[in-house]
């Protein structure tokens, strides 16, 4: 998908947020706000990092852009690519598995007709398998933005993906 570009700034209440943020930690470390300061980035452009936006993010805490990159793409939760209204993070992690994980893995797979790091031709969901999110006693199981979704069974997956498809057509 083309990225359209736009302007990158923080609005002025982020700016000050990150000011705030930054202030919590001794002279010259910022870089400990840069995990905060990216999840108010991917909030504030659309759900994803551009490498714009990360860039941005870098001129801000006055660390090198890599520094930037290499925290992006190691942890899940930041997408550095362009990403469907709802992301989907399923856990695909041992003890998941052990409960029928991978089932419900390929059925979400087949209703949604796109496979882990892909979105849907609409636009709509964006699906990523994604290592342990520490609910392991209630498998399988996906988050979506801030909420888990447990006990996962195909049936509840077709509900929570039509339940999805209402909220956001
Ligand atoms: S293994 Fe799935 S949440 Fe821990």
């Amino acid at each position: 998908m083309e990225e359209i570009q736009t302007k990158i700034e923080f609005k002025p209440e982020t700016l000050k947020e990150i000011d705030r943020i930054i202030k919590q930690f001794p002279e010259g470390k910022q870089k400990s706000a840069l995990l905060r300061v990216l999840h108010l980035a991917q909030h504030e452009f659309d759900n994803w990092l551009s490498v714009d936006v990360m860039d941005y993010v870098a001129r801000l805490l006055h660390i090198n852009p890599i520094e930037v990159y290499e925290v992006a793409t190691f942890y899940s939760m930041y997408n550095v690519e362009k990403v469907g209204k709802v992301v989907i993070e399923f856990c695909h992690t041992g003890p998941c598995c052990l409960v029928g994980a991978e089932k419900i893995l390929k059925h979400i797979e087949s209703s949604l007709n796109i496979k882990p790091g892909q979105t849907t031709e609409d636009g709509m969901f964006t699906l990523k398998a994604v290592e342990c999110l520490g609910a392991c006693g209630y498998g399988p199981m996906l988050q979506i933005g801030e909420t888990f979704y447990e006990n996962l069974t195909e049936e509840k997956v077709d509900t929570l993906l039509n339940d999805f498809r209402l909220k956001f057509n």
